[in-house]
């Protein structure tokens, strides 16, 4: 599956979110291709750092921008399980070429950074890909760097459900020291020595409904 992370709003939590992803797959086993379509390069950082954590990665990165990125992908499809692709909080080239090559697009928003403006944007941008697209896309959104106990958190909940072309997953990522804790050295939330279980729950609720549908294992 190609799972592409994206937003037109910066520093939501895309880069944790796609690198937790593909390390989560690596760990079970899968083939997993990481694609860092954002010319800040977190992903290859993270990467990078993950290296010389580890000594290994787990899975395969590689840097794509712009209109290549498409091509490239659906080249690299068959030879991957899963092909994640991390995009900058922009709306680029390289955004509109993962929306259109992805099987399923993540859209990660903040809570306390929400606004309608973001989401009318999105649904614009969307309606757009999917009038160029084939087939449609999956598109899933879910709340990140979310306030553990907050009203707010409910509001955008609602906010987001209340449009037919997104799928909301009610598996939000709270804002929790450990996502960038672990992320800083180039771990996943689950790698880490003392792993934030609440945490891991979290994420694991999420990739689990993304990849099996409604079959979450833990509850947060
Ligand atoms: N769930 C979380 N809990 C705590 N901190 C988080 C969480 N998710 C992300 N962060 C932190 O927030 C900052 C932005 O996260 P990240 O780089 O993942 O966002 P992004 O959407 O990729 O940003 P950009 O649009 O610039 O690419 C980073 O410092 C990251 O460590
Ligand atoms: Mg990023």
């Amino acid at each position: 599956m190609v799972i592409s992370f994206n937003s037109i709003k910066g520093g939501v939590g895309k880069s944790t979110m796609a690198t937790t992803f593909a390390a989560w797959l690596a760990s079970k086993g899968q083939d997993v291709l990481l694609v860092d379509g954002d010319d800040q390069e977190t992903a290859s950082d993270f990467t990078a750092w993950r290296e010389q954590t580890l000594g290994q990665t787990g899975y395969t990165l590689v840097n794509m921008t712009g209109a290549n990125l498409r091509k490239q992908v659906e080249a690299m499809k068959p030879k991957y399980d899963h092909i994640i692709i991390d995009t900058g909080g922009r709306d680029t080239t390289s955004q509109r070429a993962a929306l259109i090559v992805a099987d399923v697009s993540m859209i990660p928003f903040a809570p306390r950074s929400f606004d309608l403006w973001t989401i009318n944007k999105v649904i614009t941008l969307i309606d757009e890909i999917q009038s160029i697209r084939s087939n449609p896309l999956k598109i899933y959104t879910f709340l990140s760097r979310a306030d553990i106990k907050s009203a707010d958190n409910r509001e955008v909940a609602e906010a987001l459900s209340s449009f037919p072309e997104l799928t909301y997953l009610p598996y939000p990522i709270s804002n929790r020291k450990a996502f960038s804790n672990t992320a800083g050295i180039g771990l996943a939330v689950f790698e880490a020595e003392q792993p934030d279980l609440k945490a891991v729950a979290e994420i694991e609720n999420l990739f689990n409904h993304v990849l099996y549908g409604n079959h979450a294992t833990t509850s947060a």
